[in-house]
């Protein structure tokens, strides 16, 4: 039978573990910034920050219920958003404000575990009367940027085809690449199924451009 003497445990217990991939730091000192949109008016686009969790959940209410049903997280309740400004080591989020208003909300999430960590996928909301003027599309391209000059590798983008049809423009504008489609997957409240396209933008071919 094998004996350990103390010096070994010791040894043993001061052992660092191997090195993990380290905590995402996210490159995006770029901002507040200021962005121009189509119809010339403003907004403020500046990193999710403490002491935003009312107004983000204002914003959130205004959303029309329909369109809330197809979102992953339920963007209504307060744990979730307390957990979004809370957790900003593998999650980025950006607010657009305007007239002293949130106007959008859109963040980079790391993908769980370290196999999948070099990877993000993205979320992106703009109210209502602010849509069809650029912002979503000027907010999916600064999460970009960030992902690139984060060194992620890719950032993947899921949309319900028959009904985030803005959403899938903006991702087209932007050059996201259509890997697929999930048949049925998505549900509606009605029972009904929807196709989810499975879109990405690669990053790390673009980051290393000049090896190729
Ligand atoms: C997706 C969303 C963020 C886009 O915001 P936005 O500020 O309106 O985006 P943009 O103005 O940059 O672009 C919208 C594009 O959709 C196009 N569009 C508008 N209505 C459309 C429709 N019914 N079908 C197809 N495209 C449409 C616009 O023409 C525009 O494209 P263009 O710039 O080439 O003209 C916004 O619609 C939204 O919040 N939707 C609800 C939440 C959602 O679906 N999120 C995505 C999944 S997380």
């Amino acid at each position: 039978m094998k004996t350990y003497t103390s010096t070994a445990i010791e040894e043993a217990r001061t052992i660092k573990p191997p090195p993990t991939q380290p905590a995402a730091d996210w490159a995006a000192t770029a901002y507040p910034k200021d962005v121009r949109l189509r119809d010339d008016s403003e907004a403020l686009l500046r990193p999710l920050a403490q002491g935003d969790e009312d107004r983000l959940l204002a914003f959130f209410q205004l959303i029309p219920e329909a369109e809330r049903f197809f979102l992953k997280d339920d963007v209504t309740s307060p744990a979730v958003i307390k957990g979004w400004v809370r957790d900003t080591k593998r999650a980025f989020a950006l607010v657009a404000e305007a007239s002293g208003r949130i106007v959008g909300e859109a963040a980079l999430v790391r993908r769980r575990g370290k196999a999948r960590s070099h990877l993000a996928d993205v979320r992106i909301v703009v109210a209502e009367d602010v849509r069809n003027r650029g912002l979503g599309t000027a907010l999916l391209s600064e999460l970009c940027d960030i992902a690139r000059a984060s060194a992620l590798n890719g950032v993947l983008f899921e949309a319900v085809e028959s009904i985030q049809a803005q959403a899938l423009a903006a991702a087209d504008s932007l050059g996201f690449v259509r890997l697929g489609r999930i048949y049925g997957g998505a549900i509606d409240q009605t029972g009904h199924l929807h196709d989810v396209i499975l879109l990405a933008m690669p990053l790390r071919r673009w980051r290393h451009s000049s090896e190729f």
